[in-house]
């Protein structure tokens, strides 16, 4: 897509898009309530207010032109007004297609869209109230960060006076008010994704859709300008959809996660729910770090090293099945230590400080599981609070792991 349609999203296409304006009843003005400002602007205000910004994508099918594969197949998800969902998954899952689809910069085969409870399915991308920011920041170079901001407001006609201040306000949200005036090719990766995310901001969108928009930046800036992104969505009670293939990411910022897999979303929770209650084994070990281990299950409890553990709803009958155990709910002691008769013995294969936590990676001792591991001795990864790690506890120690009686899920 050239960086004009990139802009469209934001911006729409100058004086036709003015025009639309003008004319559209999802537009919105939040806060921008200058001279220029039109009667007719303002009765869509009142009115677009009034339904607020909730999504909903409804049996949604996306086949690319030559293409047989349904980058989305029956998509569902339902979004309320003011919430931000992450969708993660991995590449080529339909991430991009979900977002660019609710956007309108992609027609779709089959079901709707709606926004605030109205069916924009055939609606073009600058009649939908949304702002996009994309992984690269498609910014213009020969402008400078507040023109940038400005451009949005601009071809939505609000006069200069206030579209400045309307942009050095959304510059200071994103706290780029001293670099106002730097012409954006001049300006750090960072600064220019600052710069994108106040440019979309700024044309007070009813839904702000984030592709991967940290991606091209370094660990700690990203970090950084994710934890803003969440207090401005938060601030601001923008509703957001936030696509990422980064788990930590998409677990600091989203009030839900939809984990995608080939075109659908596999489950959507809460952050906490869906790491402690996958539903399926695709979102088990997309989340966090999960152990595979044999065990022997009737659906509502599970065998495994001798313990019983819990299982969650969904769970596999069988023997063995994969029972799938988050490494902290798996207990470690020196071998010879063990309260009770139920763990396996194993030998300290590498130990991981992490500050606060030690990650232990063990090989299981005994041949007995050499052919659920593919011939291979099974290994099992352990997390522990630092402090509570074994005194001493070097390589090549002998030690019993236990799994802890937490449910989890047999598959
Ligand atoms: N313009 C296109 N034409 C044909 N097929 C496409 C096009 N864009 C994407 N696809 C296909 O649609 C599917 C979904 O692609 P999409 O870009 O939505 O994935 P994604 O989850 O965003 O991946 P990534 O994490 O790599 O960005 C993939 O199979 C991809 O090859
Ligand atoms: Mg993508």
């Amino acid at each position: 897509m050239s960086l004009a349609q990139q802009n469209n999203v934001t911006a729409g296409g100058a004086k036709q898009a003015e025009h639309e304006f003008k004319n559209d009843p999802t537009a919105t003005l939040e806060g921008v309530r200058g001279k220029d400002v039109t009667k007719a602007a303002k009765a869509l205000l009142k009115d677009s207010a009034t339904r607020g910004g909730g999504i909903r994508m409804q049996d949604v099918v996306k086949i690319y032109p030559g293409s047989t594969v349904h980058a989305l197949d029956d998509f569902n998800l339902d979004i309320k007004p003011g919430e931000m969902v992450v969708l993660l998954g991995g590449s080529g899952c339909g991430k991009s297609t979900a977002l660019r689809s609710l956007a309108g910069l992609e027609d779709i085969q089959g079901g709707r869209i709606l926004v605030g409870g109205q069916d924009v399915t055939g609606v073009p991308v600058n009649k939908r109230g949304m702002s996009m920011v994309f992984q690269a920041y498609s910014l213009f170079p020969h402008m400078t960060a507040v023109e940038n901001v400005e451009f949005g407001l601009e071809v939505r006609g609000i006069g200069r006076e206030e579209r400045r201040r309307v942009a050095m306000e959304q510059l200071e949200l994103v706290g780029l008010a001293d670099q106002a005036n730097k012409f954006t090719q001049q300006m750090s990766g960072g600064q220019q994704q600052r710069v994108a995310l106040a440019r979309a901001l700024a044309i007070k969108p009813r839904v702000l859709l984030l592709d991967e928009p940290l991606s091209a930046l370094d660990a700690k800036v990203r970090v950084q300008l994710r934890d803003e992104i969440r207090r401005i969505q938060l601030d601001t009670g923008t509703t957001t959809v936030f696509v990422t293939h980064d788990q930590e990411e998409a677990l600091a910022v989203a009030d839900r996660i939809g984990v995608m897999n080939h075109g659908r979303i596999e489950q959507i929770a809460a952050p906490q729910d869906l790491y402690q209650r996958p539903a399926t084994e695709y979102v088990a070990t997309f989340i966090g770090l999960t152990n595979r281990l044999p065990g022997a299950s009737d659906g509502e409890e599970a065998v495994v090293f001798g313990q019983r553990v819990p299982l969650l709803p969904g769970s596999k009958q069988g023997d063995p099945v994969a029972v799938l155990v988050r490494p902290e709910n798996i207990a470690l002691v020196r071998a010879g230590e063990a309260a009770s008769a139920a763990g396996e013995r194993a030998r300290v294969e590498v130990i991981h400080f992490l500050g606060a936590v030690a990650r232990v990676d063990c090989e299981i001792s005994s041949g007995e599981y050499q052919h659920w591991n593919k011939g291979e001795q099974l290994k099992v990864t352990v997390q522990l609070p630092a402090n509570e790690l074994p005194a001493g506890l070097a390589v090549g120690d002998e030690v019993v792991v236990t799994p802890r009686p937490v449910a989890a899920l047999a598959c």
